[in-house]
């Protein structure tokens, strides 16, 4: 049976978005495939008073079960409220959906926000598809982010060897003719913990780190011009921050040369028309990272819940880094 996200105490993304163009602040979306994932977004968001988007993958939905992820979501805002927040902000989001068989199911699940991703087709196919959704999901008051112009790297099972920005010449006839709510762009950014090669980077002469090419701030600006006040979304915005590489690296991890976006551009794009900023890989770092080290130290233990505590505590502390220091979200409840 059918139910709406209303009745889950979830919201859409339409006042949330409004409100940090306005303010310019980013919203974060965290995926989240695991129960620890959900409980670390929801600490760290009623400990900084953020609204939140909690963002569930195709792949996540074959890894845990979509019903499973849902009811978690639910208990997302019952925790909240059990932390004590009385009105949590939290959208529930279907990230790079890639059919509108796939949004609608999550829609009639309780997703109070679905992405159509049609990035990858042709300009009319993309906006045919992407309309179909809209009037779908609009019916029920579910909010939608479409895609134009494609990142580098890997999005769910669409590789892409090289990133094509967004033309900002397209982006009026496409939200006009669309009606999405949001829309993510390519101006750089790309998924995972490898977003440039080394030959795209400088190294910085005293840490030998790379450095990566800096985003195409000049096609944001454009877009922003072309679509004032509307909410643009980056995808790809992990930093993979170098302490955890470094940590993940020193217990028997192999992670060389892994670069994300510096977390100063990211801070500059917050303050912009961009509204909702998508991060997944560093969760997945920090997770990663803790468990490597407590084994490593604890060599004896078993016990799933001894090395996941500090998994949590370690995904809670960057997620609140980000909504702090990077994105601004904090304090907005
Ligand atoms: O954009 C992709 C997200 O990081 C989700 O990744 O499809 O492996 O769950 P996933
Ligand atoms: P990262 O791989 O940079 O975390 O990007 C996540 C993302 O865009 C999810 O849609
Ligand atoms: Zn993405």
């Amino acid at each position: 049976m059918a139910v709406s996200y209303k009745e889950l105490g979830l919201v859409n993304t339409k006042e949330m978005f409004a409100k940090a163009v306005k303010g310019g602040y980013a919203i974060p979306a965290f995926n989240f495939n695991t129960m620890e994932q959900m409980q670390a977004i929801v600490m760290a968001a009623v400990e900084t008073k953020s609204p939140v988007i909690m963002q569930v993958s195709k792949g996540a939905r074959n890894y845990a079960n979509a019903t499973i992820l849902r009811y978690m979501a639910q208990g997302a805002v019952e925790y909240a409220k059990e932390l004590g927040c009385p009105n949590p902000q939290i959208v529930l989001h279907l990230d790079h959906g890639d059919s509108f068989e796939l949004c609608k199911d999550c829609i009639d699940m309780g997703f109070s926000s679905v992405m159509i991703d049609g990035s990858s087709l042709p300009y009319e196919d993309n906006i045919a598809l992407t309309k179909k959704v809209v009037d779908y999901a609009h019916q029920h008051d579910v909010t939608v982010e479409a895609e134009l112009g494609v990142l580098a790297g890997v999005e769910d099972e669409v590789a892409s060897e090289v990133s094509h920005y967004t033309k900002p010449e397209e982006v009026i006839d496409f939200a006009t003719r669309t009606g999405c709510d949001s829309l993510a762009i390519s101006i750089g950014t790309s998924h995972g913990a490898y977003k440039f090669k080394p030959e795209q980077c400088t190294r910085d002469p005293k840490t030998g780190k790379l450095v990566p090419p800096p985003l195409a701030f000049d096609v944001l600006h454009e877009i922003e011009k072309k679509l004032p006040g509307f909410p643009i979304v980056l995808h790809g915005s992990s930093s993979v921050p170098q302490d955890e590489v470094d940590t993940f690296n020193a217990y028997c991890g192999k992670l060389p040369d892994a670069v994300g976006i510096p977390e100063e551009q990211l801070r500059e794009a917050s303050k912009s028309a961009v509204c909702k900023i998508n991060i997944d890989s560093d969760s997945r770092l920090a997770m990663t990272a803790a468990i490597r080290k407590y084994l490593a130290e604890n060599p004896s233990h078993f016990d799933p819940r001894q090395y996941l505590k500090p998994a949590r505590e370690n995904m809670k502390k960057m997620y609140i880094h980000k909504i702090v220091n990077v994105l601004g979200s904090n304090d907005k409840l």
